[in-house]
């Protein structure tokens, strides 16, 4: 008999509805569409209404995983599991705020902060507790509400992120069956913890006996520096989950990486000698969305019917921390485009 294993069951994604484009910004900014497209891939990004947040972007997304399940009842899902590092607030959570929403009644939920890798640890958290038996079906969205913690003042970030959500529902199943998720990887390094974050607002800040400056309230990023250590990491990575697989890079057919920039995925392609044409990319449309990257490539991949059943997939993902992790698992099927 095959071991246990989380199974992907259901996918949604959500954006909100207003577009903002490589043009809006170059209005209100030292940029231009050109630099922009070049340098990163993406061409617009969405952000939230004022007054939105992530949890209003969890539930969407969230709802739309559920109802992708059919005959899913609400009092199934045992757990949810939400990645974000844009909480609606410092405490608490949005998980437990997003099941109530949900009307998932009274389970588990937890947040998890790993950057914009964040999504890869909650599918590794949510498997988990599927195999040890926690749970019978876990909704793990990916949620980020970043554009109101962009910094107008700095072009280098305030093009890069954008909002949205994304979310799949997995269920107790065995490795055996379509949509399994095989293998997970996960790594960090805090010793360059201070490459990217939002520094203000933590008890680092708070306890400090000094003034806070404004610019700690909004992201900061060495995006030069961070660049290559997003190609190795998630490279290493990649290959570590596909040992564990038992797979072959050539037998990959479809490599969905964390949508910061166009020439990060590409890089990471050549490093994993895997052809461009069998890279999810995404970004062109929402920017980097951090957490919610990785669901929400996914969806828009599965809407277009890019993915057949038992196709291959490769997760991988890279974000603050420093953080990274990558996952192997295979394809359900057309239900859930
Ligand atoms: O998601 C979490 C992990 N994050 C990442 O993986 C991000 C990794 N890094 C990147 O994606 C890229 O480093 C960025 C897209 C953030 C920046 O691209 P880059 O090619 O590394 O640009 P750079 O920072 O080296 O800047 C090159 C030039 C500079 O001008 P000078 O000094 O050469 O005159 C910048 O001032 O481009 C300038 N620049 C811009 N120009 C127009 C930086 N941002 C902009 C901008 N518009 N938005």
């Amino acid at each position: 008999m095959s071991a246990p294993a989380a199974v992907l069951a259901g996918l949604g994604g959500y954006v909100p509805p207003r577009t903002v484009t490589n043009e809006e910004l170059s209005h209100r900014m030292d940029t231009s569409d050109a630099w922009i497209v070049q340098r990163t891939g993406i061409r617009q990004r969405h952000w939230a209404d004022p007054g939105v947040a992530t949890s209003d972007l969890a539930v969407e997304a969230g709802h739309r995983a559920l109802k992708s399940v059919g005959a899913l009842a609400p009092h199934d899902v045992g757990m949810v599991v939400v990645a974000t590092t844009t909480p609606d607030q410092q405490c608490p959570s949005v998980a437990p705020d997003v099941a109530s929403r949900l009307g998932l009644g009274t389970i588990a939920a937890l947040d998890v902060a790993a950057g914009c890798s964040g999504f890869v640890y909650a599918l590794a958290t949510a498997s988990a507790a599927l195999v040890a038996g926690h749970a019978e079906w876990v909704l793990v969205i990916g949620a980020e509400t970043f554009h109101p913690f962009l910094n107008p003042a700095d072009r280098g970030t305030a093009v890069i992120f954008g909002d949205g959500a994304g979310a799949v529902v997995l269920r107790r199943g065995t490795a055996d069956e379509a949509g399994a998720v095989l293998t997970v990887d996960l790594g960090s390094d805090g010793s360059l913890k201070d490459l990217v974050g939002i520094p203000g607002n933590g008890s680092r800040h708070r306890s400090a006996a000094r003034p806070h400056h404004a610019d700690e309230r909004y992201l900061y990023m060495n995006g030069k520096e961070i660049f290559p250590h997003a190609v190795r990491r998630m490279a290493q990575s990649s290959s570590a989950a596909l040992a564990q697989a038992g797979w072959s890079v050539d037998e990959v057919d479809h490599v969905v990486g964390h949508q910061a920039n166009l020439r990060i995925l590409h890089a990471l392609a050549q490093h994993l000698g895997v052809d461009k044409e069998r890279v999810v990319a995404h970004l062109d449309q929402v920017g980097n969305t951090s957490a919610a990257s990785i669901p929400l490539a996914l969806a828009d991949a599965a809407a277009k019917g890019r993915f057949q059943l038992h196709d291959r997939l490769l997760l991988t993902a890279f974000g603050a921390g420093l953080t990274w992790g990558s996952a192997a698992l295979t394809w359900p099927g057309t239900a859930l485009a």
